[in-house]
């Protein structure tokens, strides 16, 4: 092949894009794990200084005590961005299994379910009983599921309903998640996937980009449907694989089937 013809060949050019994006998420990385070691010895300094002024009686030592924790607050909020972003650029090395979506959604809302009592969320599960086998990494699709009912948890500040609904549909299956929560509008509906896009203070606005990113990287696509004071509607779609692997298959970033959803 010429280098023109290389230069312009829609599968190298598909490939160069994927090295450029590796590197840069490479570097992202890099710059945050290493943005994370004096921020965690700020931290470190601030618990100690905050311990030494903690019995202080006098209001000069209280104002001060006061000022480390506002910055105490900070490097917190600035640890758990750098974390969600950490999770969200890293390339991830799939671990396909053949599993039940079903067996899936009942560990993460095994795991929700103190949150939800606490919160006063009624959990209500419609698990289809004959689901095709789709392919899943575990660890990867829990965390992305724990992000959509983590922000239907802060949808519902009062407590509300939260219904988790599966089923299958022509090319594969679904997941329904249906809150009774806020609900968004038209302005914010537009921007939810974007990264750093947050309505809420101290919202790090990498939860929903990370989900999307995961439900792609499993073939899959996320949509939502929402109304202002309503409630909020997140369906998750999968493949089913063309052919189950006899063995696991562990891919970096591709999808398990070709097919679209
Ligand atoms: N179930 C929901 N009901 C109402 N609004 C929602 C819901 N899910 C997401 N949103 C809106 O989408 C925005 C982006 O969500 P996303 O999870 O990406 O970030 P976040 O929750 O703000 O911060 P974090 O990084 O901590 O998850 C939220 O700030 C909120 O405005
Ligand atoms: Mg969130």
């Amino acid at each position: 092949m010429s280098d023109f013809q290389e230069l312009s060949d829609p599968q190298s050019i598909n490939q160069r894009l994927v090295d450029q994006y590796t590197e840069i998420a490479r570097l992202a990385g890099a710059l945050a794990h290493e943005i994370k070691n004096p921020l965690s010895t700020i931290r470190l300094n601030m618990d100690l200084m905050a311990e030494e002024f903690a019995e202080s009686e006098s209001p000069r030592e209280r104002r001060v005590l006061a000022k480390v924790r506002v910055v105490q607050r900070e490097c917190q909020r600035l640890q758990e961005l750098l974390d969600n972003f950490l999770d969200f650029a890293k390339v991830r090395r799939y671990n396909f299994q053949p599993t039940d979506l079903n067996q899936g959604v009942r560990q993460v809302l095994e795991l929700f379910k103190p949150k939800a009592q606490q919160a006063k969320i009624e959990l209500v599960d419609y698990l289809a009983s004959d689901l095709p086998t789709v392919l899943l990494d575990r660890e990867a699709f829990h965390a992305a599921l724990l992000n959509l009912m983590l922000n239907a948890e802060q949808a519902m500040p009062d407590g509300g309903q939260l219904v988790v609904r599966t089923y299958s549909t022509v090319q594969g299956v679904a997941l329904e998640l249906i809150d009774t929560g806020c609900g968004m509008d038209e302005e914010t509906l537009e921007h939810i996937f974007e990264a750093f896009f947050s309505t809420k203070k101290g919202g790090s606005g990498l939860g929903l980009p990370t989900a999307k990113k995961i439900i792609e990287g499993h073939g899959g696509r996320i949509t939502v449907r929402s109304e202002l004071g309503r409630g909020t509607q997140f369906t998750i779609h999968l493949p089913i694989p063309r052919q189950l692997p006899a063995e696991s298959s562990s891919v970096a970033a591709s999808a398990p089937s070709a097919s679209s959803p």
